[in-house]
């Protein structure tokens, strides 16, 4: 059976607009392809801990106290959920250019060695090709086109934590100048939604 992992990051649970549109995308995607596993990780309600000295060694060295054992569970269940996910949906909003610290500190629990990544003589190689993801961003401004193009620190980033583990196959849609008024936003979500549309008639065949 497919799965579908479904990340959200907002730290809004009440309007966030990032919520609506992945609703609204496991809703399309269910749609399509019926018989698929939803998997759901809500980093804004149950965030993933930042790194300390007190857990760093439970993700990047070897465990030994209770808090660092806890820390490489959690990891590892992180890994597995993506693992085991043939597509993964991530909504993400736009904070200070780039994403939620929440979504960061999931890359953190996520990037493990010999896991999701290994190095080699050629340099660094993700384990998890074969994947697809879809990121749904909600910004407050504007970033695709003019001048705060050169402020998005938040697609390129995505991009290649993605890419570091392996995946390419990732399509951005983004909801722009959500900050702009009821009538941008409105709009923002209406040409979103229709994007999303689009990437659902094909996830029949992808969830297959
Ligand atoms: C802490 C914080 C930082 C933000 N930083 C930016 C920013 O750098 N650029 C921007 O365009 N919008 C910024 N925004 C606006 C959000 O991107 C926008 O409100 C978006 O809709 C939030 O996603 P959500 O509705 O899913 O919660 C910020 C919002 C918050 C709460």
């Amino acid at each position: 059976m497919s799965t579908l992992l479904v990340i959200n990051s907002s730290a809004n649970t009440g309007d966030s607009v990032s919520r609506t549109l992945i609703d609204d995308a496991v809703g399309q995607f269910l749609a399509a392809a019926p018989g698929i596993k939803v998997v759901r990780r809500d980093l804004g309600t149950t965030p993933v801990p930042h790194l300390t000295t007190a857990n760093l060694a439970g993700v990047r060295g070897t465990p030994a106290t209770e808090e660092e054992h806890s820390a490489r569970a959690l990891s590892d269940l992180l890994i597995s959920e993506l693992r085991t996910a043939d597509t993964v949906v991530i909504a993400a909003p736009m904070y200070n250019f780039s994403v939620p610290t929440s979504l960061r500190s999931w890359f953190d629990f996520v990037l493990r060695a010999g896991e999701t990544f290994k190095y080699s003589e050629a340099g660094p190689e993700g384990l998890l090709k074969g994947r697809k993801v879809v990121v749904l961003t909600s910004r407050g401004g504007l970033y695709s086109e003019g001048p705060g193009a050169a402020a998005d620190f938040q697609e390129p980033y995505l991009r290649h934590l993605l890419g570091f583990v392996g995946i390419t196959d990732v399509t951005f849609i983004h909801a722009e100048k959500i900050g702009y008024g009821p009538d941008a936003r409105a709009a923002a979500i209406a040409s979103a939604r229709g994007q999303i549309a689009k990437v659902a008639s094909t996830f029949s065949t992808v969830a297959a």
